[in-house]
């Protein structure tokens, strides 16, 4: 196994999209950010220095971060932030995980412009469990605005109305070839010099690594007349399954197998929303990269190359190709599937987002102007501590950070997407966590509400990787819902998305000590309060319990 350095220098630069130019917060000037290859087994240090304004912690998305909790990243959960002109250290080893993960600043809404790929090949000495990619591609989808998303931030936040959809979506952090600037002069050639390409030969067959950095939206993605095989998920192997179409919940990723077998041309991947929720305003346009075939003819009496392909992506709306997709996800049989029939933590979340009352202002500029948006878990709208992080305060025993009253079931038991009255449901406001013991088996049914509209989210755990058993529509029902669960070959992930007005079943082994958090990663439900954190109290034995905090560890 290896140990990989790098340097992270966090840092505003001028970059130009959309015709523009605007200052963005990047890591070492580049957006996205460095890729990291790593092989599974192999250990990473990465020096982040913090040269912006604003605070900054870096999450390692997906890294079960096995015995090193301290390395997880998100702000005032295992860390305070790095302050400007500080730098903290973070090291961690990739322990049995295999596939595509991703690192992003976990801070405020820094990272709609920091995060980056991090690959993680096979073991030294063994292969993939399928047949060796020609070319290793990650394709990252990102959400872009004409203004500083911290900013679009403080308008969500403070406001209390929702926050503005974004500008672009990207790839590779490029908008692609149908957003154009009206001035430019080759608009009607179709295309725009600074458009991703990706160029194969016949025959080629390509790894794409494709990753959901995008802030508030999940996405559809497909490449014109190309049929994908499904190989991975998050950093898991998956069953291998064709489709022409994939979605991504924002944190999650999926590995796929494309051959280069049409006709030689221009073929474009695209990109666009899955919009879930009614009546919610969203960023409608596709983004675009181009698959060349290197061998490709210019046509004759033609100076320029010919228009790609356009792939027909489903509608905003289409539910039925989301569920249909997600329903194919398998592990394989290789990897050893464990889930017990027994349960030790048996949990009920509901989740969802809701109105709360508020008097009319400048903060109160919710639907109807007497309300601001809230969301919440188990009716907990989770607040952040600002005095010491919650892994910090737990480790050192420091007093009033948290409370461990997370309730395991909801406090009311009502018709969850039925119709809601609103008066029914006003978050608590806390910093509230859920305790489990040292190799708890958990199970968690997440179950979406129509508190204020029901909505597809995308839901994320830390220092785990867990097994989705199931997941259905309208209201979980205990006895028929249980008999049904997959527990042969179910799909291993850390982000699982809710159907929309429905619930997912998920499975995990409390095996890794350390205060972890769960939330919704959508950063709009994030900052409005869809998390909860668990504390995974110690075991006795290597790697069973938390180490101390290193010495560079930020403090606030
Ligand atoms: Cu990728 Cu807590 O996030």
């Amino acid at each position: 196994a290896e140990i990989h350095f790098h340097e992270f220098v966090v840092q505003a630069t001028q970059v130009k999209r959309l015709c523009r130019t605007q200052e963005i917060i990047t890591v070492n000037g580049q957006y996205p950010g460095p890729t990291l290859e790593v092989r599974d087994g192999d250990s990473l240090v990465i020096k982040v220095t913090n040269s912006a304004r604003y605070n900054v912690t870096i999450h390692w998305h997906g890294v079960r971060q096995r015995g090193t909790p301290w390395a997880d990243g998100p702000e005032y959960v295992t860390q305070c932030p790095i302050q400007p002109g500080g730098t903290y250290t973070y090291r961690f080893t990739i322990q049995n995980q295999d596939g595509t993960l991703w690192w992003h600043a976990h801070s405020k809404w820094l990272r709609a412009t920091v995060f980056g790929a991090l690959i993680i090949y096979p073991k030294l000495g063994t292969s993939y469990p399928f047949q060796t990619p020609k070319l290793e591609i990650p394709i990252l989808l990102g959400e872009w605005w004409n203004k500083d998303p911290i900013d679009v931030l403080r308008q969500a936040t403070f406001t209390g109305a929702g926050p503005a959809v974004s500008d672009a979506y990207t790839i590779n952090g490029q908008p692609g070839d149908l957003y154009r600037c009206s001035s430019q002069a080759d608009m009607y050639l179709h295309r725009n010099a600074d458009t991703v390409k990706i160029f194969v030969e016949s025959g080629d067959i390509v790894h794409l690594r494709i990753i959901n950095a995008a802030l508030n939206q999940q996405l559809f993605f497909m490449v014109a007349d190309h049929i994908l095989t499904v190989v991975g998920a998050d950093a898991a192997y998956t069953k291998p399954f064709t489709t022409r179409t994939l979605m991504l919940g924002p944190g999650q990723t999926t590995n796929v197998l494309l051959t280069a077998d049409q006709t030689p041309g221009r073929y474009y991947m695209a990109a666009r929303a899955y919009a879930s929720a009614q009546n919610v305003p969203f960023d409608n346009t596709t983004a675009t990269a181009v698959l060349e075939y290197i061998s490709t003819p210019c046509k004759p009496n033609q100076g320029f190359p010919s228009i790609p392909t356009l792939p027909l992506l489903p509608a905003y709306n289409d539910t039925a190709t989301v569920t249909a997709f997600l329903a194919q996800f398998r592990s394989p049989a290789t990897s050893n599937v464990k889930v017990s029939a027994g349960i030790d933590e048996n949990l009920f979340f509901t989740v969802g987002l809701g109105l709360v009352n508020c008097n009319p202002g400048p903060q109160c500029q919710g639907p109807n102007n007497n309300t601001r948006f809230a969301a919440s878990m188990n009716n907990v709208s989770f607040v952040l501590p600002t005095q010491a992080s919650l892994l910090q305060a737990y480790y050192q025993g420091i007093p009033g950070v948290f409370t461990t009253d997370f309730p395991a079931v909801p406090p009311i038991v009502f018709d969850y997407t039925g119709n809601v009255s609103r008066a029914l449901w006003q978050p608590m406001f806390g910093t509230k966590l859920y305790k489990v013991k040292y190799g708890a088996k958990v199970q968690i049914v997440l179950q979406d509400t129509a508190i204020s509209t029901t909505e597809s989210h995308p839901v994320h755990l830390h220092g785990y990787q867990f097994y989705i058993v199931g997941q259905g529509f309208g209201n979980f029902d205990p006895t028929q819902d249980t008999a049904n669960f997959n527990l042969i070959d179910p799909p291993n992930r850390n982000t699982v998305v809710i159907p929309v007005g429905g619930w997912a079943a998920i499975r995990f082994v409390a095996d890794n000590p350390g205060v972890w958090l769960m939330h919704c990663h959508i950063d709009a439900h994030l900052t409005w309060g869809f998390a909860m954190a668990f504390i995974v109290e110690n075991g006795a034995g290597e790697l069973q319990s938390i180490e101390p905090p290193p010495p560079d560890l930020p403090q606030c």
